[in-house]
């Protein structure tokens, strides 16, 4: 049973701060029938389909497209997009599909965020037919980038405030090599890359939005953001430093045979 998500507070402005450069959604497209060599007909289900940043490009290509998500707002947003959209309002932990349904399974945005990686994949797999793939994306930005150090103070700062913050690189790692050890073949592929103009003020306003950063309470999080506010001024000068960084969005691709 689908109960309130950490994601339904978020989910209005969810696309706000994340919108994909123009292309992106359709280059991911492009990169996992390329590299899977599915036929066309295959089924896809993406899984943490959210509001739909990849999910509207399958919807409007007519692919055999599942979205399934556990906060019914993001799924609501999803639907603004596209009336017409497969949905299904599920725990990722308990799909409501027969072993075997799907060719292809998507989880994009989706691993870094999970505590229980290991149900939901586990569930991935169950669904997955004997020869398909699961496909994993998320964006990457440079290790000295502005995102990537704003990300990794804002850890630290949790962590001598003693609130418990997990670590998604830590637990992205362990599902992959999960992934890994099952699958008969894994394919990295670059299937978008983009130059942005970043500022730590936007990371400041795009934080309050995130749905783990958005559970705290509020006390937590103004306290937190008061200190990740003061840190970036002294490291960057300025909140309004622009920094021009090249951006990417990766898939992990672990294909399986009979
Ligand atoms: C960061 S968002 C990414 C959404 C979308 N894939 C994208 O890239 O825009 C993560 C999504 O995964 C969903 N999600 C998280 N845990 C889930 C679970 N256990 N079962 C189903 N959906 C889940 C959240 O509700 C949210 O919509």
């Amino acid at each position: 049973m689908v109960r309130y998500s950490i994601f339904d507070p978020v989910a209005a402005n969810f696309d706000q701060h994340r919108e994909l450069p123009e292309g992106v959604a359709e280059s991911v497209r492009t990169a996992i029938w390329s590299t899977t060599r599915l036929p066309p007909a295959t089924p896809i289900l993406d899984l943490g389909a959210g509001t739909g940043r990849f999910g509207q490009v399958f919807v409007a290509a007519n692919d055999f497209y599942v979205g399934v998500d556990s906060s019914q707002e993001m799924l609501r947003e999803f639907l603004k997009h596209n009336a017409g959209a497969c949905l299904i309002l599920a725990e990722g932990q308990q799909l409501p599909f027969r072993d075997g349904t799907f060719g292809i399974v998507m989880l994009m945005q989706v691993l870094s965020g999970l505590r229980d990686w290991r149900g939901l994949l586990s569930e991935a797999r169950r669904v997955l037919r004997p020869e398909g793939a699961i496909v994993v994306g998320h964006t990457v930005n440079p290790p000295q980038g502005i995102n990537t150090q704003l990300k990794e103070r804002l850890a630290t700062i949790l962590q001598e405030m003693n609130i418990g913050w997990h670590e998604p690189k830590k637990s992205r790692g362990q599902a992959l090599a999960w992934l890994e050890a099952s699958a008969s073949r894994h394919d990295h592929v670059r299937a978008a890359s983009w130059k942005t103009n970043l500022t730590p003020r936007e990371f400041l306003v795009r934080r309050r939005t995130g749905a783990r950063f958005a559970a705290l309470p509020a006390a937590v999080q103004e306290e937190a953001l008061q200190k990740l506010t003061a840190w970036a001024q002294n490291t960057f000068g300025s909140l309004d430093t622009i920094s021009t960084e090249e951006h990417s969005f990766e898939l992990d691709i672990f294909h399986h045979s009979k």
